[in-house]
């Protein structure tokens, strides 16, 4: 069944039209508005969710310092994950009738066809992976986007905000896939000499790899412009080869790594970082209002240099210290389950705006699920949570609670209100010591990273 291309272009111009809300500076900060995209909408949502908890495996392993699963443990990952599906979901595709849930209470499934309409003109159906070598061990399906402009004349670039890196890059005229280099980056906006008059190449070669795909090149040195602050001589990385996922991905240029300066490999400032030495902010504070698309497709927003006091409840402001890392780890004082405390395993938190799910050591999931209405394990060590679970789960940071909006504990429900769903909080195969903190539980709150003085602030959002 096809969706009308109509109903699709809609969608689709609602979500675009989010990058037309204004810029907003006032006391040295800038708010760029950001919308979320979403990636490998045609796998079955079990799949989905078993390619976050790769990510979210691989992501705390390299918090920790740890090697971390490889490619093939991955994979054998997603085919145990399929191997527990009923025989007639037994596919590494959702049934096509899964497009024609209303998803009124998913982000992802709206965002999906928005995606799906910018490749399909035409009615074509989407791309369908047969068996599990044919998907992406980390589906990296959620990312927030905001544009910003490069080179002379300024162009606009489109770019995937990531809280677990450092580096920013956006893609060369030359980019070449790193798998085959006969074909090109898709169609994106790309940078070089020839389209900026300001590109001053550095002949510096640099490489990243991400928990899904890599990018590798040179720094350059050009014109940046973040929300109308001109940096006039940033230094950043263009790509010459990036993976599969980054040529694929029809709305984004390049990435934006918004953790800490630590974390960069290209060893320049990073843009937050450059807008302080520049004198447009006075500290390297990011700070994210995430949006939650059924809600209001207009909240989405990323605030440098301080907080916007428009977007949270200021009695419930809270700044916690951070374990020395390139991550932002602060303490977890706690988590309680319909206001009962739980006795936990994990210490520390992991915050990720770039990891859709909570993911809880393996004990403190059975722990929080226990308490939960309804939820069950799974054979395949996952749990679910009635789709219109009421439960308030709470995490507690510098002793004051924030809690999950029940919606969130819903691991993309395709709009269903009845029955079993996946649930927002994973479990990691191991006892780690670390919870890893994503969207699940950052959707309900305003959060901020203060890369200066290595700390977060949370409060309840508004
Ligand atoms: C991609 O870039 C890296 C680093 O510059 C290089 O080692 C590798 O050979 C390149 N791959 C291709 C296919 O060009
Ligand atoms: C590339 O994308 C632009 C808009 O994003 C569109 O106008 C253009 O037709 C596309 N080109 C191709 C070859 O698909
Ligand atoms: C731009 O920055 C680079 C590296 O930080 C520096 O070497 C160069 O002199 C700067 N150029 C200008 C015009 O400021
Ligand atoms: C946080 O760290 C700062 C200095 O790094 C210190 O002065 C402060 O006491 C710490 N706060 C807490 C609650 O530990």
């Amino acid at each position: 069944m096809q969706f009308p291309a109509s109903l699709l272009a809609t969608i689709t111009l609602a979500l675009l039209s989010v990058d037309a809300r204004p810029v907003k500076r006032s006391n040295g900060m800038i708010t760029l508005p950001i919308r979320k995209l979403q990636r490998d909408s045609n796998l079955h949502v079990e799949l989905r969710h078993q390619q976050h908890m790769n990510r979210a495996e691989r992501l705390v392993a390299r918090a920790a310092g740890l090697p971390g699963p490889s490619d093939a443990q991955l994979s054998a990952n997603l085919e145990r994950r399929a191997s527990f599906l009923s025989p007639s979901e037994k596919r590494f595709n959702r049934p096509s009738s899964d497009y024609l849930l209303p998803s009124e209470d998913s982000d992802s499934d709206i965002s999906n066809l928005a995606v799906e309409n910018d490749d399909t003109s035409s009615n074509s159906r989407p791309v369908l992976a047969q068996k599990s070598s044919d998907v992406q061990p980390e589906g990296n399906d959620a990312s927030y986007v905001a544009t910003v402009q490069l080179g002379t004349p300024s162009r606009d670039f489109v770019i995937i905000l990531d809280s677990g890196s450092g580096d920013f890059w956006v893609e060369s005229d030359v980019c070449v896939l790193d798998t085959d280099n006969s074909q090109g980056c898709g169609n994106h906006s790309f940078l070089s000499e020839a389209s900026s008059s300001s590109f001053v190449n550095t002949h510096k070669d640099w490489s990243i790899t991400y928990g899904s795909g890599a990018a590798a090149g040179e720094l350059v040195t050009d014109t940046l412009v973040l929300g109308g602050m001109v940096l006039g001589n940033h230094t950043f990385g263009v790509a010459h080869n990036v993976s599969q996922s980054f040529a694929s991905d029809r709305i984004a240029d390049g990435l934006m790594g918004l953790g800490r300066g630590a974390l960069s490999n290209q060893n320049t400032p990073t843009p937050v970082q450059s807008l302080v030495n520049a004198g447009f902010i006075k500290q390297a504070i990011t700070s994210y209002r995430l949006p939650r698309i059924h809600d209001n497709v207009d909240v989405g927003e990323v605030t440098f240099g301080g907080l916007d006091n428009t977007k949270f409840d200021p009695s419930t402001l809270v700044t916690v210290n951070c374990t020395d890392n390139g991550f932002y780890i602060p303490v977890l004082d706690g988590i309680t389950v319909n206001g009962a405390s739980l006795t936990l395993l994990g210490t520390h938190a992991i915050m990720d705006t770039g990891t859709s799910l909570l993911v809880a050591p393996k004990q403190d999931a059975a722990a929080i699920h226990a308490k939960i209405p309804g939820a069950k394990l799974q054979n395949s060590g996952q749990y679910s949570v009635p789709c219109n679970t009421a439960a308030s789960v709470a995490l507690k940071f510098g002793g004051k609670e924030f809690a999950i909006n029940p919606k969130d504990l819903v691991f993309a429900s395709g709009g269903r209100t009845t029955g079993d769903c996946s649930s927002g909080i994973g479990a990691f195969t191991d006892d780690t010591a670390r919870f890893l903190v994503g969207d699940t539980f950052l959707k309900a709150v305003y959060f901020s990273t203060n890369d200066g003085e290595n700390t977060i602030t949370l409060a309840k959002a508004i």
